[in-house]
């Protein structure tokens, strides 16, 4: 890829004109880089897309993995009607600390709930719930398949299933790469090339964090 590709500046320029009258990104993104979290946080128009997902799918219960501090998640929450809920959970007791506060400040903290623990000790807790309606998985790489598994043992017919993460700037077609996060993502891929549960697709996504992409699934 042409590292002059100015998508860090189309970005800041969707941004200008679209994101106008939104809260800063910067307000969150500043207190986690204060923080030190790593700064792999969804882009801007990442989060929105997210916001606009839950709003157009009419989405009352969301689950995410991988809240990190909590700028997904803010998206997603004020995407939610007033009685609406988001469960996220976070490996890090530190970044769930901060995405705690993050979310307080925005506003929504009344709609979210974060649960600590790694996910796939989490998630078989979350059976008891009635079942998501939108589900964003953001977390390790490598568990992905484990975590579209049982995003789809907690929601219902229509829900919808994101994915972050699904390209990591063209390694998943570079057969050289072979480590633990690439495979988890291609034992994805070939996982839903024969399953019918879900009608699925990816987008690219490019901008101020780099090359990777989306992946979203309507649970049939
Ligand atoms: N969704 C966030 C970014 C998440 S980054 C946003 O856009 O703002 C990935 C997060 O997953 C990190 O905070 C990391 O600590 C967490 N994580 C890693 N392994 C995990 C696991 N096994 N269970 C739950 N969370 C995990
Ligand atoms: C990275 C990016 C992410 O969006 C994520 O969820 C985890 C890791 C990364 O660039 O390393
Ligand atoms: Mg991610």
């Amino acid at each position: 890829m042409p590292p002059q590709a100015p998508w860090p500046q189309v970005e800041e320029y969707l941004v200008k004109h679209l994101h106008a009258g939104d809260p800063p990104a910067s307000t969150v993104y500043d207190a986690n880089r204060a923080a030190d979290l790593p700064a792999i946080d969804v882009a801007p128009t990442e989060g929105k897309m997210l916001h606009l997902m839950v709003r157009m799918t009419g989405a009352r219960r969301i689950l995410e993995l991988g809240t990190l501090g909590g700028y997904s998640a803010i998206w997603m929450a004020k995407a939610l009607p007033p009685d609406g809920r988001l469960v996220t959970v976070e490996l890090s007791m530190k970044h769930a600390e901060v995405a705690l506060r993050n979310i307080n400040a925005a506003g929504v903290g009344a709609k979210v709930e974060i649960k600590v623990g790694p996910a796939l000790e989490v998630l078989p807790t979350l059976g008891s719930e009635p079942p998501f309606d939108f589900v964003f998985i953001d977390a390790d790489k490598a568990n992905v398949p484990h975590y579209f598994e049982w995003a789809l043992k907690l929601t219902h017919p229509g829900a919808v299933i994101v994915v972050d993460n699904m390209v990591r700037g063209g390694a998943i077609v570079d057969a050289a790469v072979q480590d633990e996060h690439i495979l988890g993502v291609r034992k994805l891929y070939e996982m839903l090339a024969a399953d019918r549960r879900v009608t699925a697709t990816a987008l690219q996504t490019v901008g101020s964090k780099g090359y990777d992409g989306f992946l979203t699934a309507y649970v049939n």
